[in-house]
């Protein structure tokens, strides 16, 4: 009985795969809708704003440590913690640091991201949550130095700013590796190109990393 009913069901649920591929095919066909209209220049800079890691799309402005640690206790502690270290289900912030390649595992933004300026980006663009894009770059930059000083990757007094923020070795940045390449039939198989890594070279570790996740 049961064979018989998901037999029947087979063919009818092939054609509704059939006709979702056909409509989702007929949308990836592009520009014949004559609906909507090009961005405007202020609508694209308005989204444009993500910071990559050589920070060259950074603002203007500056802040340390001392100066986050006044904004974090006021705008952010209540949701991950007096230093950063997360209140369930928030994520951590701080702490962590060279426990990446243990059995205990601890990813926070500073123990596991590869550059500072992802942590500043993020804050930029999502942080205080429910308040999002209302700190200033100051701000942004001073709660970025906060968290890194908690875990001593830089110190409470140091200034970051759009040079050294892109400057700051972060303690995983070497801990990442590019994907490996296709396996090609006639290779071995699984290709890793670990000379190509930043900071590694036959298998070994040269790059500097402050505080040692690898
Ligand atoms: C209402 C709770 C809340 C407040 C307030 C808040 N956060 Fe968050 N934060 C979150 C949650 C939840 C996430 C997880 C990502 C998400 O859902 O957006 C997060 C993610 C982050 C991350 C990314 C963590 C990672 O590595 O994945 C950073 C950095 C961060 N917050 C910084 C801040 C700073 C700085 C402030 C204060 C200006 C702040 N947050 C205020 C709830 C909050």
């Amino acid at each position: 009985m049961r064979f018989i009913a998901s037999f029947n069901l087979k063919p009818s649920f092939l054609l509704g795969a059939a006709i979702l591929f056909a409509c989702s095919a007929a949308l990836a066909q592009g520009p014949t809708y004559k609906i909507g209209r090009a961005p405007t220049n202020d609508e694209v800079k308005a989204w444009d704003h993500a910071v990559g890691p050589d920070g060259k799309e950074l603002p203007p402005g500056s802040g340390t440590g001392v100066d986050g640690a006044k904004i974090f206790a006021q705008k952010c502690s209540f949701c991950h913690g007096k230093n950063g270290q997360g209140i369930f289900p928030t994520p951590k912030l701080t702490g962590g640091v060279g426990t990446l390649n243990s059995y205990k595992p601890i990813r926070s933004s500073v123990s596991y991201l590869p550059y500072a300026t992802t942590i500043w980006d993020f804050i930029n663009r999502a942080m205080p949550r429910d308040a999002e894009w209302t700190l200033s770059s100051d701000e942004v930059y001073s709660l970025t130095a906060f968290i890194l000083s908690r875990d001593g990757v830089i110190k409470e007094t140091d200034v970051m700013d759009k040079k050294t923020l892109p400057e700051v070795i972060m303690p995983n940045r070497y801990g990442f590796f590019p994907d490996p390449p296709q396996a090609h039939p006639s290779s071995n198989g699984w290709l890793p190109y670990w000379n190509s890594a930043p900071g590694w070279k036959d298998g070994k570790q040269v790059g500097k990393s402050d505080k040692g996740a690898n």
